[in-house]
C-alpha cells in the first residue's frame, strides 16, 4: 500500500485544487491510499519567538502527517505568479522540525487555476521550497496530466511506473520520477 498524503494550497471551500485531490482520492487504485490533509488553516504565521518546543499541535501534526506518508501530492493555486502565504507558511514551519520529513520526500506539485496559464508559475515558485528542504520534487507535464485525466489520476500513474514523458537532464528530477514510479 503506497500512503499518499494530499495537501491544497487553497483554503477556499469550493478550491479546485482540494476538489483536485478528492477526485484523486477516489480515483486512486486499492494500491493507493490517499488522505486529504485539511488542517492548513490551523497553521499559525511563523515567527521564530515562537518556534519552541513543544511546537503547536496544528504544525507537529502536518509533520507526522508528512513524515508517515510515502509521497506527499500537493495542488496549489497561483497566487500572484506564487504559491498562496498560507502554504509557503507552512513549509517554513515544517522545514524547522529537528527530523524535516521534507528531506528525501517524494513531492509531486500539481495545480490548477481558471487563469490563461494555468498555475504554471505557481508550480515553478513551489518547487524551490521544497527543493530547499531535499526534497525530490516532480511537476508531471501536460501530457502526463492529460495521461492522469484519461487514466485514474497522478497517483496510479506515477505508482504503475509510467514513465514521465519529459526527458530532461536534470538529475534531480530523473530521481524525482523514479521516485514517484
Ligand atoms: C490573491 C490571489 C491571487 C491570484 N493570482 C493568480 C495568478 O497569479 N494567476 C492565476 O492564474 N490565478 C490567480 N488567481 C486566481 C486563482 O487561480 C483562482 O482564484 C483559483 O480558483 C484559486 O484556486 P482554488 O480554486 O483552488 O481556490 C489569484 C487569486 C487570488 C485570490
Amino acid at each position: 500500500m503506497t500512503r499518499i498524503l494530499g495537501i491544497s494550497g487553497s483554503l477556499r471551500r469550493d478550491s479546485h485544487n482540494t476538489n483536485l485531490l478528492r477526485a484523486a482520492a477516489e480515483a486512486a487504485g486499492p494500491d493507493v491510499e490517499l488522505e486529504v490533509y485539511d488542517g492548513l488553516k490551523e497553521i499559525p504565521p511563523y515567527d521564530e519567538d515562537d518556534d519552541l518546543h513543544p511546537r503547536p499541535a496544528s504544525v507537529a501534526s502536518l509533520v507526522d502527517a508528512i513524515a508517515d506518508a510515502d509521497g506527499v501530492l500537493f495542488s496549489t493555486p497561483e497566487y500572484n505568479g506564487g504559491i498562496p502565504g498560507t502554504l509557503k507558511n507552512a513549509i517554513d514551519w515544517v522545514s524547522r522540525d529537528d527530523e524535516n520529513p521534507l528531506d528525501g520526500k517524494c513531492v509531486l506539485l500539481i495545480g490548477t487555476s481558471p487563469g490563461a496559464l494555468g498555475a504554471v508559475r505557481g508550480l515553478w515558485h513551489a518547487r524551490q521550497p521544497f527543493e530547499a528542504q531535499g526534497a525530490f520534487v516532480h511537476i508531471p507535464s501536460e501530457e502526463e496530466v492529460d495521461q492522469l485525466l484519461a487514466v485514474r489520476t497522478v497517483l496510479e500513474t506515477h505508482s504503475a511506473g509510467l514513465a514521465a514523458s519529459r526527458a530532461t537532464p536534470d538529475a534531480r528530477l530523473l530521481e524525482a520520477q523514479s521516485c514517484w514510479r
